[in-house]
């Protein structure tokens, strides 16, 4: 038996949280994250885990079932040796069990409600600075696009880390799509925004929906990865299924779930938890152990799914891709 003690951000729970009227705007919202409320990024040490209350998921569970998905025919899809990793792959039953989408609730235990996200019919619009804007059909959309396998390490914010099996396509491909225009600075993303479907979004306290957003030139690095699929099938729910982003060398706040919109523009995009807490969350987010979060260093990683704590690597361990994306950058808060 473990004893766990919480901490007063662990204590609140959505069903407690602070009514929105007691609030004027989101500044005394974070002011009020400062005293002890719950709605950063939380029970992020996941305390609140299977792992941490010993119940393991057992594969009865139906924690890792993706729903029926008219493109699993498409999987596993072949796998791309030139993105191997050094240390062993996560358990799926812990990376599947043990996830953040606050549209399903501020805890870990996601995969237990996240049946509800309704994958299909969905659509994705691409549009803003760009030639030919579209709206597609998911599968339509990834009928156009050759399927791969990578193994990725992901790094939290929260000091956790896994190393994960996905299966999508570059990034690039699909702004290739839709021929990006020489104006265009930045690509941001957009989650659904359905609070019946998502009872998180039912939260007032955040700016729905959640948004995040990168450069023209970090979005056509080959790391950038758009996720269809892990562990040789189609992503289920909790993953941010029907299609997310994995950017391995960020905070894994970076990685944007269940897309419906892709806009390019010239304006830096204000991300969801930038603007929730600006003082904490930037919009570079670029790993980096040297520089701490203001409640978690960043130093050392818990891997999930073990005891081991591993020394965190700037930029993941990904710094021989994307170092050279900084250059004459060094004035912004490229780590926050
Ligand atoms: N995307 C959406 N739409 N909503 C979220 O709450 N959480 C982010 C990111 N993408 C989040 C999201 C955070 S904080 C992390 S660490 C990763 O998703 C978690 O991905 P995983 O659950 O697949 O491990």
């Amino acid at each position: 038996m473990s004893i766990r003690i919480r901490k007063p951000w662990d204590m609140l729970r959505e069903s407690e949280a602070t009514p929105e009227h007691l609030f004027f705007n989101r500044r005394g919202l974070i002011k009020a994250a400062a005293a002890g409320a719950a709605f950063v990024l939380a029970g992020c040490d996941g305390e609140d885990s299977a792992a941490d209350t010993g119940r393991k998921p057992t594969a009865q569970s139906g924690a890792t079932e993706a729903p029926p998905d008219p493109s699993a025919g498409r999987y596993p899809a072949k796998r791309n040796d030139g993105f191997a990793i050094d240390r062993p792959l996560t358990d799926e039953q812990w990376a599947s069990t043990y996830n953040n989408f606050y549209e399903f609730g501020t805890h870990k235990q996601i995969w237990a409600t996240a049946d509800r996200l309704k994958t299909r019919p969905w659509t994705v619009t691409i549009d803003g600075m760009v030639a030919k804007p579209a709206t597609y059909a998911i599968d339509d959309l990834f009928a156009k696009m050759d399927f791969e396998e990578r193994l990725y390490r992901h790094r939290c914010v929260e000091a956790w880390s896994m190393a994960v099996p996905w299966t999508g396509f570059p990034l690039s491909r699909l702004l290739a799509l839709v021929e990006p225009l020489s104006s265009a600075k930045y690509v941001r993303m957009e989650t659904f925004n359905d609070p019946e479907m998502a009872p998180g979004q039912r939260q007032s306290l955040y700016p729905w929906p959640y948004v995040e957003g990168l450069t023209i030139e970090e979005a056509a690095n080959d790391l950038a990865f758009m996720v269809t699929g892990v562990y040789g099938k189609p992503a289920a729910p909790q993953f941010g299924a029907p299609l997310r982003l994995a950017l391995p060398w960020k905070y894994g706040f970076k990685s944007i779930k269940s897309i419906v919109r892709i806009t390019l523009t010239d304006q830096r995009p204000v991300t969801f938890w930038q603007d929730l807490g600006p003082d904490e969350y930037g919009f570079w987010a670029n790993v980096n152990p040297q520089v701490p979060h203001p409640r978690w260093s960043q130093a050392f990683e818990r891997v999930l799914g073990s005891d081991e704590r591993r020394p965190t690597l700037l930029f993941n361990g990904y710094g021989e891709m994307v170092a050279g994306l900084y250059k004459g950058l060094e004035r912004e808060p490229l780590y926050m």
